[in-house]
């Protein structure tokens, strides 16, 4: 049977790479694409981010797969303004996907195009374990004339679920990042940390990081890392810094995933499909040129097809021959080439 995938392709650079993605999973499975305007474009026509028909058909479908949202277009600090995130931010929540894995994995072939020397970077296997439905984010704003506020908020059970999460997928450490020499939600974070890996993982390490500091240890010494478990905010301020370390943020991949496993049923609040997009922006400045790097945008359907769908061989093979281009020269202009994104789909497709 095919598998149902409700792609939003949002704004910016969006529709130019989702559409070669959809062309790449053609080429190893059967799939039926069902497009929804999400983000700036469903605020265009809907006057909202994320309308309840295309969130009705995301939790109906067995994976979700998003480009990006946002754009100058719909830059306001009006707060009562329509914003595209919000789309993402009800998405994320409307189906419970409070867990987000970015995993940092440079390639070889990549390895001079990184910031860092090659010797810091060689061998780095990371995964972010970011929460992503609670915190800061998510906590009541207020706004008057002369003041505003962010509640970040978390409790025992967010904690806890993303904890294991993060857990179960170490190899040997895990590396808690929070701010417990402040924030009161950190202190409670660390401690709910703590408990969870001595009852129920001793096996693995466990390591308390400052995140100011883990900032610094992410350039100074990356490979020490294996599961970088964090709260909302500080996973997304990391994992844009982690991104640096493959190259581009043109090449990361993120996965968001409830309780559901591979092929779950949809059930609001209890999991269901999983959602899959590049942890790049919509890059509003290069978009309808052609030039976009497509290959954050295949490796998160390579998440989708091995996380969403279980289907861990068309997976392996999607990542291999996003390597293979690499291999053979391509390069796209963040990764200093100017392989366009009609090439560079091209050169990958050759090598299914
Ligand atoms: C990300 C993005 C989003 C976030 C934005 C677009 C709301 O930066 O997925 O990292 O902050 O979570
Ligand atoms: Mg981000």
């Amino acid at each position: 049977m095919a598998h149902r995938i409700v792609t939003l392709p949002g704004d910016g650079i969006g529709p130019e790479i989702i559409a070669p993605t959809l062309e790449l999973l053609e080429a190893v499975g059967e799939f039926e694409f069902e497009q929804h305007l999400f983000g700036g474009a469903s605020i265009d026509a809907h006057g909202t981010a994320l309308t309840d028909e295309t969130l009705a058909a995301c939790r109906a479908a067995d994976a979700v797969l998003l480009a990006a949202v946002g754009g100058p277009k719909w830059d306001s600090t009006d707060p009562a303004a329509p914003r595209p995130e919000q789309g993402l931010l009800g998405l994320r929540k409307g189906l419970g996907l409070y867990a987000n894995l970015r995993p940092v994995r440079p390639l070889p072939p990549l390895y001079g195009t990184s910031p860092l020397r090659e010797e810091q970077i060689e061998g780095v296997d990371l995964l972010v374990v970011r929460e992503l439905t609670g915190g800061i984010y998510f906590g009541a704003k207020t706004r008057t004339a002369d003041s505003a506020s962010d509640l970040c908020e978390y409790s025992v059970a967010e904690i806890e679920r993303i904890a294991r999460r993060a857990f179960s997928l170490a190899r040997t450490r895990v590396s808690s990042v929070d701010k417990a020499n402040v924030l009161e939600t950190s202190r409670l974070w660390r401690e709910v940390v703590t408990r969870v890996h001595a009852q129920e993982y001793p096996e693995i390490e466990l390591e308390h990081v400052l995140v100011d500091n883990a900032a610094m240890q992410l350039i100074a010494g990356p490979r020490h890392f294996d599961v970088i478990l964090t709260e909302n905010m500080f996973g997304d301020i990391l994992s844009d810094e982690a991104a640096m370390l493959t190259g581009s943020i043109g090449m990361l991949p993120s996965a968001s995933l409830g309780d559901g496993g591979a092929g779950a049923q949809a059930t609001p609040g209890r999991g269901g499909p999983g959602l899959f997009e590049p942890v790049h922006g919509s890059a509003p400045d290069i978009a309808g040129l052609g030039v976009a790097n497509p290959l954050a945008m295949f490796l998160s359907a390579g998440l989708m097809l091995r996380h969403g769908l279980g289907l861990a061989q068309e997976a392996a093979a999607v990542e291999s021959a996003v390597e293979g281009a690499l291999q053979a020269g391509l390069r796209t202009p963040d990764l200093g080439g100017d392989a366009g994104t009609k090439e560079a789909t091209q050169v990958v497709l050759d090598r299914l």
